[in-house]
């Protein structure tokens, strides 16, 4: 049996979101397309667009899929695109949007695949951050939460496949 430890609360992190997307809105300019790495930050993208539009920032919304192949709980560095390549026009500013940084490998092979079809101009942003688990020396434009090593589910974010739907963010305790 598992059980799931609550770390932020759906309060919590709706307030925290319309922090980030006031933060974004003050200092993006010009046209912006926001790109959501699948799966793991559609809710998390669900939510800070709209919030981004309340704080006068309307937005295009893209997604990249990307796959990490590793144990469950662990990614490995080899990361890849499955999926379409997202569609962006030059003259935007791309916003990449994932739920977790852990090593950065997911983040810098996205961000090296928009810079290789052209887009010059790229923000990064993620819920959390977990700086202790760097492997590849990336920071990120826009952070929600910066947590210690843990394993973490909710609000899009997964174990496994499980836990995607619940609407807050825990920690996975094992009974
Ligand atoms: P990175 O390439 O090591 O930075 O891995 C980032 C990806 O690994 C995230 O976008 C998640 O999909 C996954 N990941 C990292 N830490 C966790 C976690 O605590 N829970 C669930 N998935 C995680
Ligand atoms: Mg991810």
């Amino acid at each position: 049996m598992t059980t799931v430890k609550e770390m932020y609360s759906a309060q919590q992190l709706a307030e925290r979101v319309d922090g980030m997307a006031h933060e974004i809105a003050e200092r993006v300019s010009g046209k912006l397309t926001v790109i959501g790495v699948l799966k793991g930050s559609f809710v998390f993208l669900a939510d800070l667009v709209r919030a981004l539009d309340l704080a006068g920032r309307p937005c295009h919304v893209e997604f990249l899929r990307l796959s990490s192949y590793g144990s469950k709980q662990k990614a490995s560095g080899d990361v890849v695109l499955i999926g379409g390549y997202p569609d962006v026009n030059d003259d935007r500013t791309v916003l990449l949007v994932d739920d977790i940084v852990d090593t950065g490998n997911s983040i810098t092979y996205a961000r090296k695949l928009l810079e290789a079809g052209g887009t010059t101009k790229i923000m990064t942003c993620t819920l959390l951050d977990k700086p202790s688990r760097r492997e590849v020396d990336v920071t990120v434009d826009f952070v929600g939460f910066t947590i210690p090593d843990e394993f973490v589910v909710g609000y899009g974010i997964d174990y496994a496949e499980d836990y995607r739907s619940l609407p807050y963010l825990g920690t996975v305790e094992k009974e």
